[in-house]
């Protein structure tokens, strides 16, 4: 059966060059990069490389990325830290509706330890404006934190203009761009970021290995202590065979990134375009422009997201239908909600996400059997008669 992976969203296929990169640190080079001898200054120097690899990616300078565990643990680390850091300058912290859980609950851990949080609400395409972050500063406000872009509908934020107001106001700025790094130009100068989260697994790089971006000169305390390692911000001999592979990773997702995407968002495009004309009464979610090349989000009015899945996994498609981290809760998505849909249209979407490796093939394989799935779903829906 043909197989079409359409979920890079939760997750991307490691690549052989990537794969190749890392091999050497988990056969011969295997010192621990804090030994002085030989062994552990070539995983030191690799470890080096694949810092300044990141760095460049996002215009910053080595010193000012920490490797983590991924995402979940550069969100964690950023807003707990900061909130713990500079609590004297205030604890009203601002964040978004949508955002991805890592960020939503180690918000709702702070709120129990005292701050204060705004979740701004966002309009029908899951949008915050800058003017909303503006207006909701105060003097006691000591971090905003917005996602680059959404991971499950795809819009991108006004990144770049809620940066320069937080650095007008004098306001910590962190964006989670685990899902834009690899699809979007980032540059942390140019858009006055202070934190940025990402995770190497998104885009053709290794599970487990993500890292924080912090502007020199802020201090964040780590989250996880022992020893010294990431110079004391982030305890725990590296994982160095993932570090080499995120270095490399990234270098190759940002080779001529330009026109990576704009091929990507081609493809994207006709299943915005022809999915619509195949399947009647379909709603696209998130922003219809402002979106992530890779991302495609309908709701199938009428059906269950989940027996979409099954039946498109029976055909081979693998997608979803929310967030990976939230699939197999019965919930509808807190973002579509946030967005103002209905519990039964949240309850029927459907994200396809594409990656580098989507073909024009694989297009025309969904735009097929996505139909037909959806006619013989709803022949069975009440709710579709009704
Ligand atoms: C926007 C966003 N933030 C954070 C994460 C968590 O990243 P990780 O799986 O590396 O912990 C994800 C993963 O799905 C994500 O999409």
């Amino acid at each position: 059966m043909r197989r079409v992976y359409m979920d890079n969203a939760a997750t991307t296929r490691l690549i052989p060059e990537v794969l190749n990169a890392m091999l050497p640190y988990m056969t011969d080079i295997y010192g621990n990069p804090s030994s002085p001898h030989y062994f552990g200054q070539q995983a030191g120097m690799a470890v080096d490389r694949a810092r300044g690899q990141v760095a460049k990616a996002i215009n910053a300078d080595a010193g000012e990325i920490i490797f983590t565990s991924g995402g979940s643990e550069a969100d964690n680390t950023a807003i707990r830290g900061i909130a713990e850091r500079y609590q004297k300058r205030g604890k009203h912290i601002i964040t978004t509706a949508v955002e991805h859980h890592a960020v939503l609950h180690t918000c709702q851990l702070l709120e129990k330890q005292g701050y204060e949080v705004t979740y701004l609400p966002v309009d029908e395409y899951g949008m915050v404006t800058a003017e909303q972050v503006e207006n909701a500063i105060r003097p006691d406000t000591v971090l905003v934190t917005v996602m680059f872009a959404n991971n499950e509908v795809g819009t991108v934020m006004p990144i770049a203009e809620i940066g320069k107001i937080c650095r007008e106001k004098g306001v910590f700025f962190h964006t989670d761009a685990v899902q834009a790094v690899g699809h979007l130009p980032i540059d942390v100068k140019e858009m006055n970021i202070d934190l940025l989260s990402m995770s190497a697994h998104k885009f053709h790089g290794p599970k487990g290995v993500g890292c924080l971006y912090v502007r020199k000169g802020i201090i964040v305390p780590a989250l996880i202590v022992g020893g010294a390692q990431e110079k004391n911000r982030r305890a725990g001999t590296e994982n160095v065979p993932g570090i080499v592979g995120m270095g490399k990773a990234i270098e190759l997702a940002c080779e001529d990134l330009s026109e990576k995407s704009a091929r990507i968002a081609k493809l994207r495009d006709r299943l915005i375009r022809e999915i619509p004309e195949l399947i009647p009464e379909v709603k696209l979610n998130g922003h219809p422009t402002v979106r992530l090349p890779n991302n495609v989000n309908f709701s199938i009015k009428y059906i269950e997201g989940e027996s979409i899945l099954l039946m498109l996994d029976l055909n081979g498609i693998a997608a979803s239908s929310g967030s990976a981290c939230t699939s197999g809760s019965l919930d509808p998505s807190h973002v579509l909600l946030a967005m103002g849909l209905t519990h039964e249209v949240a309850h029927g979407s459907l994200r396809m996400t594409l990656s580098d490796e989507t073909t024009e093939e694989d297009i025309e394989y969904v735009l097929e059997v996505l139909p037909k799935v959806a006619e013989r779903l709803r022949k069975m829906s009440p709710l579709y008669h009704e």
